[in-house]
């Protein structure tokens, strides 16, 4: 089984497309409407060449290719990960079975619907960061952010290719409007909640690709699992990808709250705004909107959809081998604290099977936490007493048991004239979007960097900070 990547037909891939003439011609008439879609839609700066990776293989070392391209030039192509022929069901009614290489007809809505609803994540990301291009912080900032940008089309390309080749009239349908609907449009708009939100500034899309693209690590970690082979392999090897837009994030946000400790230190004050640098109490507000919309996406906690799922094969927990349990979940339970009218909170027992969405959720928040304690450190680095923190998984939430109530972000149940009086003090206000929006000019010469964020310690595949990452006209 070659891993070798085909840059040889019109869309690079390594499922010998060749050989299927239609579902070649179906994808080939697709292409320019996703290109048309990328020129409408996508960076609305333009460049003369950016140093982007592209994968070349899917094997484990050596698989990206690094080299200036212009955007609109990149080969976006479709790679799974190699076939295993002796891959069996990991979990489920169908456990030890061998995987599906075609769409079992009973499970087709339910995998199409699962496949649409990532799917249309991912060009929703490249929406929302349409404009942050004109205003980069540095020429390094700029190269990351098209390097996420490209990966998340081609994430796309990853989902429209099994609509096509296993879903037949109603996943061509599916991919048409996975282009039609937009972030943000009011009539058209994007199916989750989190992603027809703006990525206004810097700050918010170091956050975006720390807490939303981390929610998209672990929806694929779950899809990865899939009795449905050809779903896994696309996954498993989207998540390669994955791993750099979430490094953009966690250093990301280390370089600003690096600079504001730095700042902070040299001016003996944490008022740092009028020194160009970012306050800890916006970076705090930051995360708690950022943190809380994802917390959303994971879905209701208790879900008998997610339950189907499970049983049927369909979608896994994270990292379901290396779980020690039946694999069926029907005799275990978790606890669930749920908010009650009178303010106070009780703890229910619900059925493993129907709290997937919540076991999902506490390994995103475990690994969330992650990130709080890097910038805890390096605030401590500077003998600074402030500590980020996140906020209590019931604060500013939409979707499930908490929507409805005021939580704070301590956990505290209060009614709504409480919260919204302190909403300023929790949640981003427009003064802090318009006080992170004013700093946001663009610094797009070689090894200068702007005021509000630190330098990263290493360049892009060893190459120096002040490379030239990115050609401007
Ligand atoms: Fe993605
Ligand atoms: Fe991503």
């Amino acid at each position: 089984m070659g891993t070798k990547v085909d840059y040889d037909s019109k869309i690079p891939n390594n499922v010998d497309l060749s050989s299927d003439r239609r579902l070649q011609r179906a994808l080939e008439g697709w292409q320019p409407r996703f290109m048309d879609w990328w020129a409408e839609m996508g960076p609305a700066l333009e460049t003369q060449g950016v140093y982007l990776r592209t994968a070349v293989s899917v094997g484990r070392d050596g698989w990206a290719h690094f080299d200036h391209v212009i955007p609109h030039e990149y080969r976006w192509g479709i790679f799974l990960t190699e076939h295993d022929a002796d891959r069996r069901i990991a979990f489920g009614q169908h456990a030890g079975e061998p995987v599906w290489q075609q769409v079992p007809g009973e499970y087709r809505a339910d995998l199409q619907r699962l496949i649409v609803i990532q799917g249309d994540t991912e060009p929703a990301s490249v929406e929302q960061q349409k404009l942050l291009g004109l205003t980069a912080p540095s020429l390094y900032d700029l190269r990351n952010l098209f390097q996420v940008n490209v990966e998340e089309g081609r994430h796309l390309w990853a989902m429209v290719y099994l609509l096509h080749a296993y879903f037949g009239k109603e996943g061509r349908e599916e991919a048409e409007a996975l282009l039609y609907r937009n972030s943000g449009s009011p009539d058209q708009p994007r199916i989750l909640g989190a992603f027809n939100e703006e990525t206004a500034d810097w700050l918010a899309f170091y956050m975006f690709t720390y807490f939303t693209d981390r929610d998209g690590k672990y929806q694929l970690g779950t899809l990865k699992e899939s009795a449905f082979d050809p779903l896994s392999r696309t996954c498993e090897f989207m998540l390669k990808e994955e791993a750099h837009h979430m490094f953009v994030g966690t250093t990301g946000v280390d370089r600003v709250v690096q600079r504001s400790a730095e700042l902070i230190r040299e001016h003996d004050t944490t008022d740092i705004a009028g020194f160009g640098g970012i306050p800890l109490e916006i970076i705090q507000r930051y995360i708690n909107f950022h943190y809380s919309v994802s917390l959303d996406l994971f879905g209701g906690e208790t879900s008998t959809n997610a339950a189907n799922y499970y049983t049927a094969g369909l979608k896994g927990r994270w990292q379901e081998e290396r779980r020690k349990d039946d694999h069926q979940l029907t005799e275990d339970s978790m606890l669930l604290d749920v908010p009650q009218p009178d303010g106070t909170w009780s703890q229910e027992e619900v059925q493993s099977l129907l709290a997937l969405n919540l076991d999902l959720r506490e390994e995103y928040i475990s690994d969330c936490q992650n990130g709080l304690k890097r910038w805890n450190k390096i605030l401590a680095d500077h003998d600074i007493d402030f500590r980020f923190a996140l906020p209590h998984p019931g604060f500013n939430r939409d979707v499930g048991i908490n929507a409805g109530y005021h939580i704070t972000p301590e956990g505290t149940i209060v009614d709504e004239g409480t919260w919204e009086a302190n909403r300023k003090k929790w949640l981003p206000s427009s003064e802090d979007l318009a006080f992170v929006r004013s700093l946001m000019q663009p610094v797009y010469e070689r090894g200068k960097i702007a005021s509000w964020v630190a330098p990263p310690r290493h360049g892009i595949n060893g190459k120096p900070f002040d490379y030239e990452y990115v050609y401007l006209p």
